[in-house]
């Protein structure tokens, strides 16, 4: 999307949680105009680029004090879709963005053959720090770290969450089940469609899980095109054959 209709959607976006559906044209009201709930909203941060400087330097949890760099997340600001990981490995924690160890290069693959580019969807992590020894997220971090993601899908507003891997989906759903009763399910979260598949790094460690995973993503594929407004995909066309 070019740079001025994302600042319209933004702007639209944010006229619509000031003043919900009625459209106020003219000068808009400063913020100490605004009264009760809505000064709240107008106090929080707008774009998610204000909102990463906000929170960076986020001390929490005492991974704020091991990690190398804050993870905070990739993409475009409007995407329609959302994939969220686990938590930052050596590379991300290196790099500071999420998914560009071996498992992010599996899922840059994917994503393109399902058309799409990282600019173009929005990728992040439950957690933004680098759990040392990369062991599963504690509950505590979770619960410190978790209203980072939902504000970053507060100012996203997705149309489609994908959990990818089964730490994501428990953490958001808040279940115990197995991924392959999760991933055949179609689940809510804050509001916005969610779907799981498995995470990357378990396609590495089991090649045999690459053919259900591919499902998942012409799934996934299919309904975010549905959900953006977006023609049906269709399979291109091969070169014309001769004569
Ligand atoms: N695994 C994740 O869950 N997230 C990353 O960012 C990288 C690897």
């Amino acid at each position: 999307m070019p740079d001025s209709a994302e600042q319209a959607v933004r702007y639209f976006r944010r006229h619509q949680q000031l003043y919900g559906d009625q459209l106020i044209l003219g000068e808009p009201l400063e913020s100490s105009e605004v009264s009760g709930d809505k000064k709240a909203v107008v106090d929080r941060p707008v774009t998610l680029a204000e909102y990463e400087e906000e929170i960076c330097h986020c001390q929490k949890c005492p991974l704020g004090a091991t990690r190398t760099k804050f993870v905070f997340g990739v993409g475009s600001p409007a995407a329609d879709l959302v994939f969220v990981g686990e938590a930052p490995g050596f590379e991300e924690d290196r790099q500071g963005e999420p998914f560009v160890g071996r498992a992010g290069k599996l899922l840059d693959k994917i994503l393109a053959a399902i058309e799409l580019t990282r600019q173009d969807v929005y990728i992040c992590n439950i957690l933004k720090c680098r759990p040392p020894d990369n062991r599963d997220p504690l509950a505590a971090e979770v619960e410190q770290c978790l209203p980072h993601l939902k504000e970053q899908f507060r100012i996203i507003q997705p149309k489609l969450i994908v959990a990818l891997g089964r730490v994501a989906a428990k953490t958001l759903l808040g279940v115990e089940d197995s991924l392959k009763h999760m991933r055949q399910q179609v689940y809510t979260y804050e509001g916005v469609e969610m779907r799981v598949t498995y995470h990357t790094a378990a396609l590495l460690r089991n090649p045999r899980l690459k053919a259900p995973a591919w499902e998942d993503f012409q799934t996934i594929r299919d309904r975010y095109r549905e959900l953006a407004g977006l023609p049906p995909w269709q399979k291109p066309e091969g070169p014309a054959s001769a004569g």
